[in-house]
Protein backbone atom coordinates (compact mmCIF):
# COMPACT_ATOMS: atom_id res chain seq x y z
CA UNK A 1 0.00 0.00 0.00
CA UNK A 2 1.26 3.48 -1.05
CA UNK A 3 0.19 5.80 -3.47
CA UNK A 4 -2.91 3.83 -4.14
CA UNK A 5 -3.80 3.67 -0.80
CA UNK A 6 -3.50 7.78 -0.86
CA UNK A 7 -5.51 7.52 -4.32
CA UNK A 8 -8.11 5.42 -2.68
CA UNK A 9 -8.75 7.38 0.54
CA UNK A 10 -9.35 10.57 -1.45
CA UNK A 11 -11.78 9.28 -4.07
CA UNK A 12 -13.73 7.95 -1.38
CA UNK A 13 -13.49 11.06 0.64
CA UNK A 14 -14.19 13.90 -2.01
CA UNK A 15 -17.62 11.41 -3.09
CA UNK A 16 -18.92 11.57 0.46
CA UNK A 17 -17.64 15.34 0.28
CA UNK A 18 -19.68 15.51 -2.90
CA UNK A 19 -22.52 13.88 -1.33
CA UNK A 20 -23.06 15.70 1.63
CA UNK A 21 -22.55 18.76 -0.43
CA UNK A 22 -25.91 17.91 -2.35
CA UNK A 23 -27.79 16.45 0.68
CA UNK A 24 -27.40 19.85 2.64
CA UNK A 25 -28.07 21.64 -0.39
CA UNK A 26 -31.31 19.76 -1.22
CA UNK A 27 -32.18 20.09 2.41
CA UNK A 28 -31.80 23.66 1.84
CA UNK A 29 -34.12 23.97 -0.41
CA UNK A 30 -36.82 22.83 1.84
CA UNK A 31 -39.10 24.88 3.67
CA UNK A 32 -37.96 24.28 6.94
CA UNK A 33 -34.15 25.82 5.96
CA UNK A 34 -35.25 29.10 6.43
CA UNK A 35 -31.98 30.64 8.05
CA UNK A 36 -30.16 30.47 5.14
CA UNK A 37 -32.32 33.76 3.94
CA UNK A 38 -32.44 35.41 7.36
CA UNK A 39 -31.68 38.88 6.94
CA UNK A 40 -27.43 39.61 7.26
CA UNK A 41 -27.77 42.84 5.19
CA UNK A 42 -25.03 41.33 2.58
CA UNK A 43 -26.91 39.73 -0.50
CA UNK A 44 -25.34 36.17 -0.54
CA UNK A 45 -25.65 34.17 -3.37
CA UNK A 46 -26.39 31.06 -1.86
CA UNK A 47 -28.82 29.06 -3.92
CA UNK A 48 -32.64 29.38 -3.24
CA UNK A 49 -33.11 25.52 -4.72
CA UNK A 50 -31.10 22.27 -5.41
CA UNK A 51 -32.25 22.71 -9.16
CA UNK A 52 -31.03 26.46 -9.32
CA UNK A 53 -27.43 24.96 -7.75
CA UNK A 54 -27.37 22.01 -10.42
CA UNK A 55 -27.81 24.70 -13.01
CA UNK A 56 -25.24 27.24 -11.71
CA UNK A 57 -22.79 24.05 -11.46
CA UNK A 58 -23.83 23.07 -15.24
CA UNK A 59 -23.07 27.17 -15.80
CA UNK A 60 -26.52 27.90 -17.51
CA UNK A 61 -27.87 31.10 -17.47
CA UNK A 62 -31.21 31.72 -18.69
CA UNK A 63 -32.58 35.28 -20.35
CA UNK A 64 -34.91 35.93 -17.92
CA UNK A 65 -34.87 33.77 -14.90
CA UNK A 66 -38.25 33.48 -12.51
CA UNK A 67 -37.94 35.88 -9.85
CA UNK A 68 -40.08 35.40 -6.52
CA UNK A 69 -41.12 39.07 -6.06
CA UNK A 70 -42.02 40.91 -9.94
CA UNK A 71 -40.03 43.47 -9.18
CA UNK A 72 -39.33 46.73 -12.03
CA UNK A 73 -36.92 48.22 -12.54
CA UNK A 74 -38.93 50.25 -15.07
CA UNK A 75 -41.61 51.64 -12.27
CA UNK A 76 -38.07 52.45 -9.61
CA UNK A 77 -35.95 54.11 -12.49
CA UNK A 78 -38.97 56.17 -13.94
CA UNK A 79 -39.14 57.38 -9.74
CA UNK A 80 -36.05 58.98 -11.00
CA UNK A 81 -34.03 56.72 -8.80
CA UNK A 82 -30.38 55.75 -8.96
CA UNK A 83 -28.82 52.87 -9.79
CA UNK A 84 -26.96 53.58 -6.75
CA UNK A 85 -29.50 53.94 -4.92
CA UNK A 86 -29.98 50.10 -4.48
CA UNK A 87 -26.89 48.40 -5.93
CA UNK A 88 -24.62 50.54 -3.71
CA UNK A 89 -21.30 48.60 -4.14
CA UNK A 90 -21.04 49.01 -7.90
CA UNK A 91 -18.33 52.29 -7.56
CA UNK A 92 -16.98 51.13 -4.50
CA UNK A 93 -15.42 47.57 -5.32
CA UNK A 94 -15.69 44.36 -7.05
CA UNK A 95 -19.93 43.36 -5.99
CA UNK A 96 -22.94 46.27 -7.38
CA UNK A 97 -24.31 44.10 -4.62
CA UNK A 98 -28.65 43.46 -3.96
CA UNK A 99 -30.42 44.94 -1.47
CA UNK A 100 -31.72 42.86 1.13
CA UNK A 101 -35.56 42.96 2.28
CA UNK A 102 -35.66 45.47 5.26
CA UNK A 103 -34.24 48.07 2.36
CA UNK A 104 -37.26 47.93 0.31
CA UNK A 105 -39.51 47.75 3.26
CA UNK A 106 -38.00 51.18 4.63
CA UNK A 107 -39.72 52.50 1.58
CA UNK A 108 -42.64 49.74 1.08
CA UNK A 109 -43.65 49.80 4.80
CA UNK A 110 -45.82 52.91 3.72
CA UNK A 111 -45.53 52.72 0.05
CA UNK A 112 -48.33 50.55 -2.06
CA UNK A 113 -48.79 48.52 1.18
CA UNK A 114 -52.00 46.58 -0.62
CA UNK A 115 -49.97 45.34 -4.22
CA UNK A 116 -49.76 41.95 -3.27
CA UNK A 117 -46.06 41.66 -4.16
CA UNK A 118 -45.87 44.11 -1.97
CA UNK A 119 -47.38 41.91 0.60
CA UNK A 120 -45.10 39.31 -0.31
CA UNK A 121 -41.77 41.24 0.76
CA UNK A 122 -43.53 42.19 4.44
CA UNK A 123 -43.84 38.29 4.21
CA UNK A 124 -40.65 37.62 4.18
CA UNK A 125 -39.96 40.33 6.03
CA UNK A 126 -41.75 38.67 9.10
CA UNK A 127 -40.19 35.42 8.44
CA UNK A 128 -37.01 37.38 8.74
CA UNK A 129 -36.19 35.42 5.75
CA UNK A 130 -34.37 37.45 2.35
CA UNK A 131 -35.63 37.40 -0.90
CA UNK A 132 -34.48 34.81 -2.70
CA UNK A 133 -33.27 36.40 -6.12
CA UNK A 134 -32.20 34.16 -8.99
CA UNK A 135 -29.01 35.26 -10.12
CA UNK A 136 -28.64 37.03 -14.27
CA UNK A 137 -25.44 37.67 -14.18
CA UNK A 138 -22.83 35.94 -12.50
CA UNK A 139 -19.62 33.45 -13.43
CA UNK A 140 -19.59 29.74 -12.02
CA UNK A 141 -16.72 29.49 -9.74
CA UNK A 142 -15.21 27.21 -12.30
CA UNK A 143 -14.57 30.12 -14.80
CA UNK A 144 -12.45 31.25 -12.20
CA UNK A 145 -13.00 34.96 -13.99
CA UNK A 146 -12.19 38.00 -11.86
CA UNK A 147 -14.52 40.89 -12.26
CA UNK A 148 -14.52 44.55 -10.58
CA UNK A 149 -17.19 47.19 -11.20
CA UNK A 150 -15.60 49.87 -9.67
CA UNK A 151 -12.46 50.63 -12.32
CA UNK A 152 -15.23 50.09 -14.83
CA UNK A 153 -17.32 53.09 -13.16
CA UNK A 154 -14.76 55.30 -12.71
CA UNK A 155 -13.46 54.91 -16.64
CA UNK A 156 -16.78 56.08 -17.58
CA UNK A 157 -18.22 52.76 -18.54
CA UNK A 158 -22.23 53.00 -18.43
CA UNK A 159 -24.04 49.97 -17.11
CA UNK A 160 -26.11 49.40 -19.93
CA UNK A 161 -22.73 48.81 -22.09
CA UNK A 162 -23.04 45.58 -20.18
CA UNK A 163 -26.45 45.35 -18.88
CA UNK A 164 -28.58 46.61 -21.58
CA UNK A 165 -31.13 49.13 -21.15
CA UNK A 166 -33.04 48.72 -17.35
CA UNK A 167 -35.34 51.16 -17.86
CA UNK A 168 -37.17 49.00 -20.47
CA UNK A 169 -36.58 45.65 -17.72
CA UNK A 170 -38.89 44.92 -14.78
CA UNK A 171 -36.71 42.11 -13.35
CA UNK A 172 -33.02 41.89 -14.85
CA UNK A 173 -32.77 39.86 -18.02
CA UNK A 174 -29.57 38.94 -19.47
CA UNK A 175 -29.62 41.20 -22.85
CA UNK A 176 -25.50 41.15 -23.30
CA UNK A 177 -23.88 37.73 -23.47
CA UNK A 178 -20.37 38.60 -20.79
CA UNK A 179 -18.02 35.88 -23.08
CA UNK A 180 -14.76 36.48 -22.75
CA UNK A 181 -14.28 38.24 -26.38
CA UNK A 182 -16.85 41.03 -25.51
CA UNK A 183 -14.58 41.50 -22.52
CA UNK A 184 -10.91 41.16 -24.27
CA UNK A 185 -12.50 43.58 -27.49
CA UNK A 186 -13.32 46.56 -25.29
CA UNK A 187 -9.77 45.80 -23.19
CA UNK A 188 -8.26 45.82 -26.64
CA UNK A 189 -9.48 48.85 -27.81
CA UNK A 190 -8.83 50.75 -24.83
CA UNK A 191 -5.69 49.54 -23.98
CA UNK A 192 -6.58 47.94 -21.14
CA UNK A 193 -4.45 44.71 -19.91
CA UNK A 194 -5.51 41.72 -21.42
CA UNK A 195 -3.20 39.51 -19.36
CA UNK A 196 -4.77 36.23 -18.85
CA UNK A 197 -4.18 37.24 -14.68
CA UNK A 198 -5.83 40.18 -15.24
CA UNK A 199 -9.40 39.12 -15.60
CA UNK A 200 -8.52 34.98 -14.18
CA UNK A 201 -7.30 33.47 -10.74
C1 LIG B 1 -36.94 54.82 -2.24
C2 LIG B 1 -38.17 54.10 -2.07
C3 LIG B 1 -38.30 52.68 -2.61
C4 LIG B 1 -37.48 51.62 -2.34
C5 LIG B 1 -36.21 51.60 -1.51
C6 LIG B 1 -38.08 50.49 -3.01
N1 LIG B 1 -39.22 50.85 -3.66
FE1 LIG B 1 -40.49 49.63 -4.66
N2 LIG B 1 -41.62 51.21 -5.21
C7 LIG B 1 -41.40 52.51 -4.83
C8 LIG B 1 -42.38 53.37 -5.47
C9 LIG B 1 -42.47 54.89 -5.33
C10 LIG B 1 -43.21 52.51 -6.24
C11 LIG B 1 -44.39 52.90 -7.10
C12 LIG B 1 -45.63 52.81 -6.25
C13 LIG B 1 -46.87 53.22 -7.02
O1 LIG B 1 -46.82 53.37 -8.23
O2 LIG B 1 -47.89 53.37 -6.34
C14 LIG B 1 -42.72 51.15 -6.02
C15 LIG B 1 -43.30 50.02 -6.57
C16 LIG B 1 -42.90 48.73 -6.31
C17 LIG B 1 -43.58 47.53 -6.75
C18 LIG B 1 -44.85 47.51 -7.58
C19 LIG B 1 -44.41 47.60 -9.02
C20 LIG B 1 -45.50 47.91 -9.97
O3 LIG B 1 -45.45 47.34 -11.05
O4 LIG B 1 -46.37 48.75 -9.66
C21 LIG B 1 -42.84 46.46 -6.34
C22 LIG B 1 -43.13 44.99 -6.58
C23 LIG B 1 -41.70 46.99 -5.62
N3 LIG B 1 -41.78 48.36 -5.61
C24 LIG B 1 -40.71 46.20 -5.06
C25 LIG B 1 -39.58 46.70 -4.41
C26 LIG B 1 -38.47 45.90 -3.93
C27 LIG B 1 -38.37 44.39 -4.07
C28 LIG B 1 -37.60 46.74 -3.35
C29 LIG B 1 -36.26 46.40 -2.73
C30 LIG B 1 -35.28 45.85 -3.64
C31 LIG B 1 -38.14 48.09 -3.48
N4 LIG B 1 -39.33 48.03 -4.13
C32 LIG B 1 -37.53 49.22 -2.97
C33 LIG B 1 -40.42 52.95 -3.97
C34 LIG B 1 -39.39 52.19 -3.44
C1 LIG C 1 -17.83 46.09 -17.98
C2 LIG C 1 -19.09 45.44 -17.77
C3 LIG C 1 -19.98 45.88 -16.64
C4 LIG C 1 -20.42 47.16 -16.34
C5 LIG C 1 -20.04 48.47 -17.02
C6 LIG C 1 -21.34 47.03 -15.24
N1 LIG C 1 -21.45 45.71 -14.88
FE1 LIG C 1 -22.67 44.93 -13.44
N2 LIG C 1 -21.89 43.07 -13.76
C7 LIG C 1 -20.94 42.77 -14.71
C8 LIG C 1 -20.52 41.39 -14.55
C9 LIG C 1 -19.48 40.68 -15.36
C10 LIG C 1 -21.28 40.87 -13.47
C11 LIG C 1 -21.18 39.46 -12.87
C12 LIG C 1 -20.00 39.45 -11.93
C13 LIG C 1 -19.66 38.12 -11.33
O1 LIG C 1 -20.40 37.15 -11.46
O2 LIG C 1 -18.59 38.07 -10.71
C14 LIG C 1 -22.13 41.95 -13.00
C15 LIG C 1 -23.03 41.86 -11.95
C16 LIG C 1 -23.89 42.88 -11.54
C17 LIG C 1 -24.90 42.76 -10.50
C18 LIG C 1 -25.20 41.53 -9.69
C19 LIG C 1 -24.72 41.67 -8.27
C20 LIG C 1 -23.22 41.69 -8.12
O3 LIG C 1 -22.75 42.44 -7.26
O4 LIG C 1 -22.50 40.94 -8.81
C21 LIG C 1 -25.52 43.98 -10.40
C22 LIG C 1 -26.64 44.35 -9.46
C23 LIG C 1 -24.88 44.86 -11.36
N3 LIG C 1 -23.90 44.16 -12.04
C24 LIG C 1 -25.20 46.19 -11.51
C25 LIG C 1 -24.48 47.10 -12.28
C26 LIG C 1 -24.71 48.55 -12.28
C27 LIG C 1 -25.75 49.27 -11.45
C28 LIG C 1 -23.80 49.08 -13.17
C29 LIG C 1 -23.57 50.54 -13.52
C30 LIG C 1 -23.43 51.49 -12.41
C31 LIG C 1 -23.02 47.97 -13.71
N4 LIG C 1 -23.44 46.80 -13.14
C32 LIG C 1 -22.01 48.10 -14.66
C33 LIG C 1 -20.45 43.61 -15.68
C34 LIG C 1 -20.64 44.98 -15.71
C1 LIG D 1 -35.14 50.08 -6.17
C2 LIG D 1 -33.92 49.34 -6.23
C3 LIG D 1 -33.18 49.16 -7.54
C4 LIG D 1 -32.74 50.13 -8.43
C5 LIG D 1 -32.97 51.65 -8.36
C6 LIG D 1 -32.00 49.44 -9.45
N1 LIG D 1 -31.99 48.10 -9.20
FE1 LIG D 1 -31.07 46.65 -10.27
N2 LIG D 1 -31.84 45.21 -9.07
C7 LIG D 1 -32.64 45.43 -7.98
C8 LIG D 1 -33.12 44.17 -7.47
C9 LIG D 1 -34.06 43.98 -6.29
C10 LIG D 1 -32.57 43.16 -8.28
C11 LIG D 1 -32.80 41.64 -8.18
C12 LIG D 1 -33.98 41.23 -9.06
C13 LIG D 1 -33.62 41.23 -10.53
O1 LIG D 1 -32.78 40.42 -10.94
O2 LIG D 1 -34.18 42.07 -11.27
C14 LIG D 1 -31.76 43.85 -9.28
C15 LIG D 1 -31.03 43.23 -10.26
C16 LIG D 1 -30.19 43.88 -11.16
C17 LIG D 1 -29.30 43.23 -12.08
C18 LIG D 1 -29.11 41.72 -12.22
C19 LIG D 1 -28.23 41.21 -11.11
C20 LIG D 1 -27.85 39.76 -11.25
O3 LIG D 1 -28.56 38.91 -10.69
O4 LIG D 1 -26.85 39.46 -11.89
C21 LIG D 1 -28.66 44.19 -12.80
C22 LIG D 1 -27.63 43.99 -13.88
C23 LIG D 1 -29.17 45.45 -12.33
N3 LIG D 1 -30.09 45.23 -11.33
C24 LIG D 1 -28.78 46.68 -12.82
C25 LIG D 1 -29.33 47.89 -12.45
C26 LIG D 1 -29.01 49.15 -13.09
C27 LIG D 1 -28.03 49.30 -14.23
C28 LIG D 1 -29.76 50.11 -12.48
C29 LIG D 1 -29.83 51.58 -12.81
C30 LIG D 1 -30.11 51.90 -14.21
C31 LIG D 1 -30.53 49.45 -11.43
N4 LIG D 1 -30.26 48.10 -11.47
C32 LIG D 1 -31.38 50.07 -10.53
C33 LIG D 1 -32.94 46.66 -7.43
C34 LIG D 1 -32.70 47.89 -8.04
C1 LIG E 1 -16.57 48.82 -22.67
C2 LIG E 1 -15.23 48.56 -22.21
C3 LIG E 1 -14.95 47.43 -21.23
C4 LIG E 1 -15.55 46.21 -21.15
C5 LIG E 1 -16.68 45.66 -22.01
C6 LIG E 1 -14.87 45.49 -20.11
N1 LIG E 1 -13.90 46.26 -19.55
FE1 LIG E 1 -12.67 45.71 -17.99
N2 LIG E 1 -11.84 47.56 -18.02
C7 LIG E 1 -12.17 48.58 -18.90
C8 LIG E 1 -11.37 49.75 -18.58
C9 LIG E 1 -11.41 51.10 -19.31
C10 LIG E 1 -10.55 49.38 -17.48
C11 LIG E 1 -9.44 50.20 -16.84
C12 LIG E 1 -9.89 51.07 -15.75
C13 LIG E 1 -8.66 51.70 -15.12
O1 LIG E 1 -7.76 52.11 -15.85
O2 LIG E 1 -8.61 51.71 -13.91
C14 LIG E 1 -10.88 48.00 -17.15
C15 LIG E 1 -10.28 47.28 -16.12
C16 LIG E 1 -10.57 45.97 -15.81
C17 LIG E 1 -9.95 45.22 -14.76
C18 LIG E 1 -8.83 45.71 -13.88
C19 LIG E 1 -9.37 46.17 -12.59
C20 LIG E 1 -8.30 46.61 -11.64
O3 LIG E 1 -8.45 46.27 -10.47
O4 LIG E 1 -7.35 47.27 -12.07
C21 LIG E 1 -10.51 43.97 -14.76
C22 LIG E 1 -10.20 42.82 -13.83
C23 LIG E 1 -11.48 43.94 -15.82
N3 LIG E 1 -11.49 45.17 -16.44
C24 LIG E 1 -12.22 42.84 -16.14
C25 LIG E 1 -13.20 42.84 -17.13
C26 LIG E 1 -14.05 41.70 -17.42
C27 LIG E 1 -13.98 40.35 -16.77
C28 LIG E 1 -14.88 42.10 -18.42
C29 LIG E 1 -15.99 41.31 -19.07
C30 LIG E 1 -17.08 40.94 -18.21
C31 LIG E 1 -14.56 43.47 -18.75
N4 LIG E 1 -13.53 43.88 -17.95
C32 LIG E 1 -15.21 44.20 -19.72
C33 LIG E 1 -13.06 48.51 -19.92
C34 LIG E 1 -13.91 47.46 -20.22
C1 LIG F 1 -10.69 41.03 -20.11
C2 LIG F 1 -10.95 39.83 -19.36
C3 LIG F 1 -10.33 38.51 -19.79
C4 LIG F 1 -9.03 38.28 -20.16
C5 LIG F 1 -7.90 39.28 -20.33
C6 LIG F 1 -8.92 36.85 -20.37
N1 LIG F 1 -10.14 36.25 -20.12
FE1 LIG F 1 -10.54 34.23 -20.30
N2 LIG F 1 -12.48 34.60 -19.82
C7 LIG F 1 -13.00 35.80 -19.46
C8 LIG F 1 -14.38 35.63 -19.11
C9 LIG F 1 -15.33 36.72 -18.64
C10 LIG F 1 -14.68 34.25 -19.27
C11 LIG F 1 -15.97 33.51 -18.93
C12 LIG F 1 -16.91 33.40 -20.08
C13 LIG F 1 -18.21 32.76 -19.66
O1 LIG F 1 -18.25 32.02 -18.67
O2 LIG F 1 -19.16 33.03 -20.36
C14 LIG F 1 -13.45 33.62 -19.72
C15 LIG F 1 -13.32 32.26 -20.00
C16 LIG F 1 -12.13 31.64 -20.30
C17 LIG F 1 -12.00 30.21 -20.54
C18 LIG F 1 -13.12 29.22 -20.52
C19 LIG F 1 -13.62 28.93 -21.91
C20 LIG F 1 -14.45 30.03 -22.47
O3 LIG F 1 -14.06 30.60 -23.51
O4 LIG F 1 -15.51 30.34 -21.89
C21 LIG F 1 -10.68 29.98 -20.79
C22 LIG F 1 -10.03 28.65 -21.09
C23 LIG F 1 -9.99 31.27 -20.71
N3 LIG F 1 -10.92 32.25 -20.42
C24 LIG F 1 -8.63 31.45 -20.90
C25 LIG F 1 -8.01 32.68 -20.95
C26 LIG F 1 -6.58 32.84 -21.26
C27 LIG F 1 -5.61 31.71 -21.55
C28 LIG F 1 -6.34 34.19 -21.24
C29 LIG F 1 -5.03 34.91 -21.54
C30 LIG F 1 -4.52 34.70 -22.89
C31 LIG F 1 -7.59 34.85 -20.90
N4 LIG F 1 -8.57 33.90 -20.74
C32 LIG F 1 -7.75 36.22 -20.77
C33 LIG F 1 -12.32 37.03 -19.43
C34 LIG F 1 -11.02 37.21 -19.77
Amino acid sequence: MGWQKWLLFIVAGSSVWVLAEVVSRAQAAGPTASSQYVTSGVFTPAHATAASAFKDFLDLHPEHPVQPIAFTHTVHLAKRMQCTTCHVGVNRGPDAQIPNVTFCMGCHMVIDTNNPEIKKIAAYQARREDIPWARVYNYSPSAHVRFNHAPHIRAGVVCSTCHGDMTKQTTAERKVNLNMGFCVQCHKQKQVSVDCATCHY
